[in-house]
């Protein structure tokens, strides 16, 4: 299928550019380059043999779009948004703007432009603060604890009002738990501007020496060593599914929710272990006070995306930690 990847520079998009082409899709980039490079486009060309078209473009340029879109498209993965968590509690206006806007911008680009078929970077972050674990795809969503998160929420509740209006629309509402780790070759990654917020990419740089220490956020939840528990999955295991969505769900109208995770659960000490025996270096650590906002823990149910997409993380934390640590011991 012939795909426009929003946001394909990115993370996320990146990996999953390299997953499509090695299944014999054809994904063409959008990306403001705003969180990323355009050298990116090379790397995927190193990786698969094949160039990926890419234009430079603000997804709330609808008429941009438009043009891009004219060539021709069987399916949309919309993955462009503002994703930073502290960011978004700062400037709520530009979230709000980039991720909402330009959401309702690029479906109306869509609709115009006859594709009606769209897979969507949503997050676990709509779930709040989980009421039992783990977290199933029915459970209630509706309460953030910061506007990034409740521009996730809002994008879900778009997209099926608009699939409510019109049922010819397919929306896949991909949930995503903890994408972290970087492609085998370590040409791909994640690239945090400044200090990083999130854990595995801090750890990384702790590990080569770019940072002092790890602070662990919390010491005292109700988890078995004290700290936070997330479900870490590797983000190649992400782009796989995303795959596995595109090529299962083509042609079945509605709305699908599926949450994207290993299935169980690791706490900061443990990725930190982790991290240490993978690549042998140090990772020294103190316990803080906890993080606003932060749930204790956090995993998914993924037995929906097993069952009705055949799709089941393969990747383990220490094939994820090793990695990290390529992308991150590899020249930029
Ligand atoms: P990322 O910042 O690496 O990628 C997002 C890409 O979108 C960047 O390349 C950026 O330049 C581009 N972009 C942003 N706004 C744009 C706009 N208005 N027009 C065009 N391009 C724009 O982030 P990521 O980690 O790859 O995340 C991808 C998606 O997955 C996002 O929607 C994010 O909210 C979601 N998500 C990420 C995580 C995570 O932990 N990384 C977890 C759950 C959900
Ligand atoms: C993981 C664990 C921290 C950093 C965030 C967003 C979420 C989603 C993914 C997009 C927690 C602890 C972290 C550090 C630490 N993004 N930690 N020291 O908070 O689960 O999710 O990214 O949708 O919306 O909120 O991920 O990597 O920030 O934290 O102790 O320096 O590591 O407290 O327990 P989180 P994270």
């Amino acid at each position: 299928m012939r795909v426009l990847i929003t946001g394909g520079a990115g993370f996320i998009g990146s990996h999953t550019v390299v997953s499509l082409i090695g299944s014999g899709h054809e994904p063409v980039i959008v990306d403001n380059l705003s969180n990323a490079r355009e050298s990116v486009v090379g790397r995927i060309a190193e990786i698969t043999g094949v160039r990926p078209e890419f234009h430079r473009l603000d997804v709330r340029d609808s008429e941009g779009l438009r043009r891009v879109l004219d060539a021709g498209f069987d399916a949309c993965m919309h993955f462009a948004a503002l994703k930073s968590v502290g960011e978004s509690t700062e400037e709520p206006l530009r979230y709000y703007d980039n991720n909402v806007s330009g959401t309702v911008s690029l479906l109306e680009a869509l609709a115009t432009s006859g594709v009606r078929f769209l897979v969507f970077s949503s997050s676990a972050t709509v779930y709040g603060e989980p009421t039992t674990l783990p977290v199933t795809e029915d459970m209630p969503t509706g309460s953030a604890a910061n506007p990034y998160g409740w521009t996730k929420i809002m994008m879900e509740q778009v997209l099926r009002d608009l699939q409510l209006a019109d049922p010819t629309w397919n929306v896949a509402l991909l949930r995503y738990f903890n994408p972290v780790g970087a492609h085998h070759t370590g040409l791909i990654g994640e690239d945090p501007q400044g200090v990083p917020s999130n854990l595995m990419p801090y750890i990384a740089r702790v590990a080569a020496g770019l940072l002092p220490h790890l602070s662990v956020f919390g010491g005292d939840y109700p988890t078995p060593d004290g700290t936070g528990v997330r479900d870490y999955v590797h983000v190649m295991d992400v782009a796989e599914g995303h795959v596995a969505a595109l090529d299962t769900l083509a042609g079945r109208r509605g709305v699908h929710v599926y949450n994207l995770g290993t299935g169980r659960g690791h706490t900061v000490l443990e990725v930190v272990k982790a991290y240490e025996e993978t690549t042998g270096r140090p990772v020294p650590y103190e316990i803080v006070g906890r993080r606003p906002g932060d749930v204790a823990a956090s995993w998914a149910n993924v037995d929906k995306a097993a069952e009705e997409l055949s799709w089941r993380a393969s990747r383990d934390l220490a094939a994820m930690c090793a990695d990290s640590w390529r992308w991150q011991t590899t020249a930029r």
